[in-house]
């Protein structure tokens, strides 16, 4: 699907959560059904040949790109979690967001050395909370293979913060100037 089509289908929310932040609202995307399986299916043929084992999706905007992605290229899913909320041991990632700090959780067993991982979420803006999960990944001893995303606030230049840290792969289908 062209980039303008899938720009029609997100939709702007001035000063929310907060004055000054514009808000990027997914649901009409993935309320649309050609819009939906579009997204899905251009983020998981641009890694179809990277060998992806795994891909981890952060609590909770990235469940809903990263698990269907996954299905798509035969991999497994993995949820990194806000704190308190998975059962079993935890290696924890703490980060800054665009407005606020949060933390992140993946379960210790759920990747190994042979994993071969791809993170999705729906949107990088600071590139805090992909930088936290890929973090996360290597904590558990696993490769970071890429990163994808549906939206992308280059203004917020995330290609920095992630490109200090990882030169993987960054695929996005919309980029906000
Ligand atoms: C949003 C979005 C990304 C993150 C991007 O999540 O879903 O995960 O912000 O911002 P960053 O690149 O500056 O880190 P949020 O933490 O608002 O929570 P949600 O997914 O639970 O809605
Ligand atoms: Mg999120």
């Amino acid at each position: 699907m062209a980039e303008s089509d899938y720009a029609g289908l997100i939709v702007d929310i001035p000063d929310y959560p907060e004055p000054g932040v514009i808000f990027k609202d997914i649901t009409p995307l993935m309320a649309d059904p050609k819009g939906f399986a579009a997204a899905i299916d251009d983020l998981a043929d641009h890694f179809k040949d990277a060998g992806i084992t795994k891909v981890v999706g952060a609590e909770a905007r990235g469940f809903l790109v990263g698990a269907p992605v996954a299905y798509r290229l035969g991999a497994g899913f993995v949820p990194a979690r806000k704190p308190g909320k998975l059962p079993r041991d935890v290696y924890s990632q703490s980060y800054s967001l665009e407005y606020g700090t949060d933390e992140l959780q993946i379960h210790k067993d759920a990747l190994s050395a042979d994993d071969k991982v791809l993170i999705i979420d729906d949107l990088v803006a600071t590139g805090g909370t992909a930088v936290a999960t890929a973090k996360l990944v290597e904590q558990a001893g696993a490769e970071v293979m890429g990163f994808g995303f549906i939206l992308e606030l280059c203004y917020l230049d995330p290609r920095k913060e992630i490109g200090a840290a990882y030169d993987q792969d960054v695929f996005t289908l919309i980029k906000v100037k």
